[in-house]
């Protein structure tokens, strides 16, 4: 049997995907029936690693989705529009549709599940989250079992790259930036990379699989990394720390029912911890849950290879159901998605967690005093109080402290910036 592809997109992911399919051997039998039919790009003028045979290659992506000959479409456009239109009308058309797009799913995937459950076709998005690491079969089939308690992960290869280089080799955050965009890691657009966008459509994503309910994707707070600075990265490494952008869901430690936190942020984490040492490009999702205690999936997380490694794993499992002609109306609920219903989420201001801020102060005598006093003043306990170095004639003092509610801690630094003796402060990150 010949099973035949759409892909639209022909980026880096799309080549990839482009070039498993074009070279089956020592890989899955399945892929041999696999054939890419048609190609949808922007442009027909750009030189491409790969030669198709003419024809194959058009800017009409609706060609694509309407033609009656095409089993499944692969949407590797990436950004908004016109990936969700084109998504909605292959399914429209009775085609199960593969998506490495985050963005849409967290942001649209409500209006695709539905579109996709009355159609009677699949749509999956192993691709969407974790680059090659398999992670959303994981949630969906083999751990669902569990009551999942929290999923911490680092999901973004571009940030988690540039945190490495700036750690491990001193580098400038601009110029990490630009090794990343070259090797393929970002985003066309990479401020979704660097202000935690992309982890956040993530950890949407992650968080609707494993609580079980929809998730309103602007109710993810969210933090990128360009406030964090080589002082603090190295502030962290004398205090135990590395500084990683964590995407963290879980169950709130107060609530009986389920009330998530959802949040991405800079994170201080311990290096003792198994995310500290997850370096580069790779990622990893650290999953909680009972009975099963904890696992941690790891590998690339971004790149043309390990993406297109999962995009095709999903494609093989759409042509396996339609091959053993078993594909009727009634999907899969192990490979389809039912929720109904929205998560609650907590407020970030009600949340409990440690924090690490830096602040630049006087260097006279009672400045940790009255440090003290204001945080004592809103309930924050700190767990340490470091005064370590000088900046043009400024103390740098550095707190850590316990497990506190983040509205307390921010009123407490609201009353510290009108300390006559506080100058300013530079830094403020969350510990894990
Ligand atoms: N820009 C994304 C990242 C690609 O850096 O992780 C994979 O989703």
């Amino acid at each position: 049997m010949v099973f035949k592809i759409g892909l639209l997109g022909l980026g880096t992911v799309g080549i990839g995907t482009a070039q498993i399919l074009l070279d089956s051997s020592g890989r899955n039998p399945l892929l041999e029936e696999i054939v890419v039919s048609q190609i949808g790009v922007r442009s027909l003028e750009k030189t491409r690693p790969i030669k198709f045979p003419p024809g194959v290659i058009t800017t009409d992506l609706v060609a694509i989705v309407t033609d009656p000959e095409i089993n499944i479409v692969v949407e590797l456009l990436g950004g908004l529009e016109p990936a969700r239109t084109m998504i909605l009308q292959a399914i429209d058309q009775g085609k199960h549709v593969v998506t490495a797009n985050k963005a849409v799913i967290a942001r649209h995937g409500d209006e695709i599940y539905e579109a996709a459950n009355r159609a009677g076709v699949y749509v999956l998005l192993e691709a969407s989250v974790g680059g090659g690491i398999p992670i959303i079969k994981p949630l969906k089939q083999s751990l669902g079992a569990n009551r999942i308690t929290s999923i911490i992960g680092i999901v973004n290869g571009t940030t988690n790259y540039i945190l490495t280089q700036m750690t491990t080799a001193g580098a400038d955050f601009s110029d990490a930036l630009v090794e990343a965009q070259h090797l393929g890691y970002a985003e066309a657009d990479s401020t979704a990379d660097v202000d935690g966008l992309d982890a956040a459509d993530k950890i949407a994503i992650l968080a609707s699989l494993g609580f079980g309910e929809r998730v309103q994707r602007e109710s993810v707070y969210c933090e990128g990394i360009r406030k964090v600075s080589t002082v603090d990265i190295a502030y962290a490494d004398k205090l135990g720390f590395v500084i990683k952008l964590l995407a963290i869901a879980k169950i709130s430690e107060k609530t009986e029912s389920r009330i998530l936190q959802l949040r991405v942020h800079p994170t201080l984490v311990p290096k003792s911890h198994p995310l500290a040492s997850v370096e580069g490009v790779n990622n990893a999702i650290l999953v909680e849950g009972d009975p099963l205690g904890q696992v941690m999936f790891y590998g690339p997380g971004a790149g043309s290879g390990p993406t297109a490694s999962a995009v095709v794993s999903d494609i093989m499992n759409i042509v396996a159901i339609l091959k053993s002609n078993n594909h009727t109306q009634t999907l899969n609920p192990l490979l389809s998605c039912t929720h109904q219903h929205y998560c609650q989420i907590t407020p970030i201001e009600a949340i409990e967690t440690r924090f690490y801020a830096r602040f630049l102060t006087k260097d006279v005598p009672g400045v940790i005093g009255n440090l003290g006093r204001s945080f004592g003043n809103y309930q924050v306990s700190l767990e340490s109080v470091v005064q370590i170095g000088f900046k043009e004639e400024l103390a740098e003092i550095v707190v850590v402290t316990h497990y506190v509610c983040e509205g307390n801690f921010r009123t407490a630094l609201d009353e510290v910036r009108t300390l006559e003796t506080i100058k300013s402060i530079p830094s403020v990150l969350r510990v894990l």
